[in-house]
């Protein structure tokens, strides 16, 4: 009672594009006040909820606010169990009195009786809680197993797959065999995969963790994917860009001699650890690319999270995206789309200049074509990412744009900060877009 249920659920509801039931709402409308039920003794009303619960878990994946007793129930607790993820929104005693003294509520109008009824409940909801969370943020991050903090333990029979650099600067604590992968890009290749399946001695109860950049975390999923069928694996991603992006969703691939990505697989990881500490050895030009995703991901959640201290930083551009996949997990809505905001442009940009200009420097760019075709202030993008007209071929750019949307003129823009939409420009001012982009 007081933690927020009703709130944050439906700002989670709203984030991952999800129905939001508000059970105690529910059964209003359906029995009438909720203070009546309750004069007619608790037990009948606890029936009721039950009902009202089964219901809701049994109809389309929605977001459910539970009453604060719910959980009391057995059967309640044995449902959540099995069919929901279930999160305990821990405000404190103090915070949660401060919003529900003076209220109607049946079980909030002493003070003393307020503070017992939390205690006694305390160890319940502890016990039936997947995660604990304070906000929206906390839910979306632990509904896809982020979690901020060191790794430490070792979780049973693993394998490292660390990127070579990496495993030199921040060994893991884990006694585990370490596989060494190369550098950055050049691991996201079949040769490396066939490499690990050979190499790999862990049997199905085992787990793969990977530590490195996107790079790394790509191809240690995939190899987690397909490695005796799959088996389950954690990432541990060390630059900006893995934090706040790469890390997180389940998209794992290689790269084929016809381009990035293309053989891959969904495949979720276990567990995301995210410990910013490691991002002190990064070089300059990796910053600059995870602040370019962390600008896109600014304008898609329509706030502007470069501004807040990097820790924070990174947790609100990971919760946005766990929202964002949440919201659409396989990409079949179209909502994991708006996460190529600047993307088209900056593939073009990449392709059209022999891969010489860095991911980062592209998408900034991408971002200020994505913004002048969205008739957006740029400000932002300018001030954070400064880019520069990249040195590439116009034309070699544009035939790539036009392979990448496979001819169909398909772009993300911004119908105003926060409001992604997926729409179609006309080529003639797709092309103006893309050479205000090129050094002429
Ligand atoms: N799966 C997804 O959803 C997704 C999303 C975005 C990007 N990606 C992929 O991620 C890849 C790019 O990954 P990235 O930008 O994270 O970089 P990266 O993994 O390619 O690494 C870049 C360089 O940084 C070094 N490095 C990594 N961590 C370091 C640290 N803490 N200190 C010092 N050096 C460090 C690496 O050794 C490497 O040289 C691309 O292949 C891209 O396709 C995937
Ligand atoms: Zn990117």
């Amino acid at each position: 009672m007081g933690a927020g249920k009703s709130t944050v659920g439906a700002h989670v509801a709203d984030l991952t594009a999800r129905p939001f039931v508000d059970l105690d709402r529910s059964i209003e409308r359906r029995h009438g006040p909720i203070s009546e039920l309750f004069e007619q003794g608790e037990p009948q009303f606890r029936r009721i909820e039950e009902g009202m619960l089964a219901e809701a878990l049994a109809g389309p994946q929605s977001v459910i606010a539970l009453g604060g007793g719910a959980v009391l129930s057995p059967l309640n607790r044995e449902r959540l169990r099995a069919h929901a993820f279930t999160v305990y929104l821990d405000v404190g005693i103090e915070t949660a009195w401060t919003r529900v003294r003076g209220s109607r509520r049946p079980l909030a109008r002493r003070e003393d009786d307020f503070r017992k009824l939390y205690e006694s409940r305390q160890q319940t909801y502890a016990e039936t809680a997947d995660a604990v969370a304070e906000d929206a943020d906390d839910v979306l991050l632990a509904s896809l197993a982020v979690s901020f903090s060191e790794v430490v333990a070792s979780p049973g029979p693993a394998a490292i797959l660390a990127d070579e650099h990496v495993a030199e600067l921040h060994p893991l604590p884990v006694d585990a065999p370490l596989h060494r992968l190369p550098a950055g890009e050049g691991a996201k290749s079949l040769a490396v995969v066939e490499r690990l399946w050979r190499e790999l001695t862990i049997g199905r109860d085992g787990t793969i963790v990977a530590l490195g950049g996107g790079s790394t975390t790509d191809v240690a999923g995939f190899v987690a994917a397909t490695y005796l069928r799959g088996v389950p694996w954690i990432a541990v991603p060390t630059t900006l860009t893995g934090q706040v992006d790469a890390a997180i969703g389940g998209k794992t691939g290689i790269n084929t001699i016809d381009g990035k990505n293309l053989a891959g697989a969904f495949h979720f990881p276990k567990a995301v650890v995210i410990d910013p500490a490691v991002l002190a050895t990064l070089p300059e030009q990796e910053r600059r690319a995870g602040m370019a995703e962390v600008v896109k991901t600014g304008l898609l959640g329509g706030r502007p999270v470069w501004e807040l201290p990097e820790q924070e930083m990174i947790r609100s551009c990971a919760a946005y995206k766990a929202g964002v996949v949440l919201s659409d997990p396989y990409e079949t809505e179209g909502r994991r789309a708006w996460l190529n905001l600047g993307h088209t442009f900056a593939h073009a940009l990449e392709a059209g200049s022999g891969y010489r200009v860095a991911h980062g420097e592209a998408v900034a760019l991408g971002l200020l074509a994505a913004l002048r075709l969205s008739g957006q202030p740029t400000d932002a993008v300018e001030e954070i990412l400064r880019p520069e007209p990249a040195e590439a071929n116009l034309d070699a750019a544009w035939a790539a744009l036009k392979r990448d949307k496979k001819g169909e003129g398909v772009f993300v823009l911004l119908e105003a900060p926060g409001s992604p939409v997926v729409t179609t420009v006309p080529d003639a001012d797709a092309r103006a877009a893309l050479a205000s982009l090129v050094r002429q």
